[in-house]
This record gives structure tokens, C-alpha cells and sequence, in this order.
């Protein structure tokens, strides 16, 4: 009941609420994998027969790199927000899954909600987004907002229409505090936003052979979270070369997999012609990661159903 009002509340100051199935990728510290957990997760949840929305919300853009659709500006998406229209998809960038591409233009939003902020009846960039996706959300089992390592008002504004975060970080200090610096803005917003959830954390680019530092890193984030939200039990591991393969070729790590044994055929046969081959792969296989990335997205998943039917109790 206190929920209700509270939300209720909200609803009065903001006219959005979170949108279903929508989650965000977040850490304060960049270099993460946000974007690569972000595309990979959609191609998984996309093969597994879910409609997928991917919305890129950061100036870099980066998502068009893993996803491999042609790097766009974000003036698309950028007037639809300023304009409070629907936001312009890109259609089956893969089956089941659709984008709406982010780019540089992204960058004036910071300095346009500034110019707003004066206006009273102005609302937030959470009410912009908001009123820019939610009319396309009934076409989607799933909603993947990645969202850059600063910009604040871009990261609250996907915190304000999701329903989940998940945290993807590396073992490193500051991105372990990254970490922290995402849950007090996640604690933050959740009076803007009281259903959303930390769905849990991503332990990324983990050393093969860093058994022992991975486990005093999962310890730590533990603690930290405490009972809120777990540490993923599928870790990322750091593969540099499939990783660089897969982002230049804009491959998803189990389409890698396939092209890499195809180009190593190909490489032969060129050789026996006496023709020089093509430019190739760096990588012999995508080592593991394809299939961490499918246990990954089962359990972000599942964690996704457990967060919604608490929420419907
Ligand atoms: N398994 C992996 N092992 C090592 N490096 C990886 C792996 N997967 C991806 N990378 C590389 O790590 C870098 C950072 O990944 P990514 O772009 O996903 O992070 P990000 O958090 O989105 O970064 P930003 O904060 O700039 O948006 C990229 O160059 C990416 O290609
Ligand atoms: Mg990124």
C-alpha cells in the first residue's frame, strides 16, 4: 500500500513511470563491458525467442560496433526526444532484435535538460525518454538501454523508465568503486523510480588464471550488495583477441564462433589458389565466450522473472 502512493506520488511529479522488462547496463567507470554485455545479452535473449529492443544511450555509439549496424549519429533519436515523439527503430538488426541507435548528438542532452531546468512544466529527461519509448514497448519482451560511463543525466534518465540494473565491472579497484558509485545513483532515483531493481552484478574481463583474485572480488562486491542483489555466478573472462575480432567485425561472441572457422577455410583455400588472403581473424575460436554469454543471459533472465513477480506480489 505504502508502494502504491508512493508511486502514485511519483506519478503526479513525473507523468512516466519504469517501463517492464526494460534494464540498464550501468557503471560509472568506463571500459567495463556495459556495451558488449548489453549487445550480447540481446543476441541471446533474441535467439531464445524473446523480441528485443536494444536502446543505445550513449554519444560514443559503441553499441553499433558490436551489433554491427552502421554508426548513426543519434540526431534520430535525439529530435524525437527533444520533439516528445517515438523514438525512430532500426528494424531486425538480427531476428527478433531491433535498435534504437545512440551517437554524438546525444551529447547536447546534458546541456538542453540544463537550459530547461528553469522551466517548471519542463519535466526531466526520465519524463522525455519516457514518452519517446513507452509507446513502443508492446512490441517488446525485452527493453536493453546501454548507457555511457558518465553523462548523469543520461544514466538517471535510464534509471528513471527501467525496471532493472545490471552492473557489469572489472576486477580493478576503480571499477570496483564504480560499482558503488552506481548503487548510491541506482538508491538515488529509486524515489523518482520506486519499482526499479538492481538485478545483480557482471564480474567482466576476468584473467584465466586469476582464480583467487576473482574470488576475493566476488567477496567484496558480496558484501557490498549484501542482500539486495547477486554477483552473477557466470563470469566474463578477458579474451582480448576474439574481443577485438568481435568488435571489428560487428560479431556477437556465438556468431564469431562460425565466421572464424569459416575465414579459416576460406584462408586456405586462397593459399592453395596462390591468391593472398583476405584480412583475417586474430582469434582461432571465441574461446568460451559465446557460452558465457548464454549462461549469462539465462541468468539475468530468470533473475528479471524473480524481480517481476516480487514486484506483482
Ligand atoms: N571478453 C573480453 N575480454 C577482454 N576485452 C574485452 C572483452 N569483451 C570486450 N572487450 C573489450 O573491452 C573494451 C571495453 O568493453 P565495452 O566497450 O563493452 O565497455 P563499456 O563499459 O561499454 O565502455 P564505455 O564506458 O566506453 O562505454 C572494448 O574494447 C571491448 O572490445
Ligand atoms: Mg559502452
Amino acid at each position: 500500500m505504502a508502494r502504491s502512493l508512493q508511486a502514485e506520488r511519483n506519478t503526479k511529479r513525473h507523468d512516466s513511470a519504469a517501463i517492464d522488462r526494460t534494464v540498464a547496463f550501468a557503471n560509472g567507470k568506463g571500459g567495463v563491458g556495459k556495451t558488449t554485455t548489453a549487445a550480447n545479452v540481446a543476441g541471446y535473449a533474441a535467439i531464445a525467442g524473446a523480441k528485443v529492443l536494444v536502446i543505445d544511450l550513449d554519444p560514443q555509439g559503441d553499441l553499433s560496433r558490436d551489433l554491427g549496424y552502421e554508426s548513426a549519429s543519434g540526431q534520430g533519436l535525439f529530435n524525437a526526444l527533444v520533439t516528445g515523439t517515438t523514438a525512430p527503430v532500426l528494424k531486425d538488426i538480427r531476428e527478433n532484435l531491433d535498435v534504437i541507435p545512440g551517437g554524438q548528438a546525444l551529447e547536447d542532452i546534458q546541456g538542453l535538460m540544463f537550459s530547461r531546468s528553469t522551466r517548471a512544466d519542463a519535466g526531466d529527461f526520465g519524463d522525455m525518454l519516457h514518452r519517446s519509448i513507452e509507446p513502443l514497448a508492446e512490441d517488446y519482451d525485452l527493453i536493453i538501454i546501454d548507457t555511457p560511463p558518465g553523462e548523469r543525466t543520461l544514466v538517471e534518465g535510464a534509471f528513471a523508465i527501467a525496471t532493472a540494473v545490471v552492473i557489469p565491472t572489472k576486477s580493478d579497484e576503480a571499477s570496483i568503486d564504480g560499482v558503488e558509485r552506481v548503487a548510491r545513483r541506482f538508491m538515488a532515483v529509486r524515489e523518482r523510480n520506486p519499482n526499479l531493481q538492481l538485478a545483480g552484478v557482471v564480474l567482466f574481463g576476468v584473467g584465466p588464471r586469476s582464480l583467487r583474485l576473482e574470488r576475493s572480488v566476488r567477496e567484496t562486491l558480496e558484501e557490498m550488495l549484501g542482500t539486495v542483489a547477486p554477483v552473477f555466478a557466470t563470469r566474463i573472462r578477458s579474451l582480448e583477441s576474439a574481443s577485438a575480432d568481435a568488435r571489428k567485425k560487428g560479431l556477437l561472441f556465438h556468431e564469431l564462433e562460425g565466421a572464424v572457422t569459416q575465414a579459416q577455410k576460406d584462408r586456405l583455400k586462397a593459399l592453395r589458389a596462390g591468391i593472398k588472403p583476405s584480412d583475417g581473424f586474430f582469434s582461432r575460436n571465441a574461446g568460451g565466450l559465446a557460452e558465457e554469454f548464454e549462461a549469462l543471459t539465462g541468468e539475468i533472465l530468470s533473475r528479471l522473472n524473480e524481480i517481476e513477480s516480487d514486484d506483482n506480489q
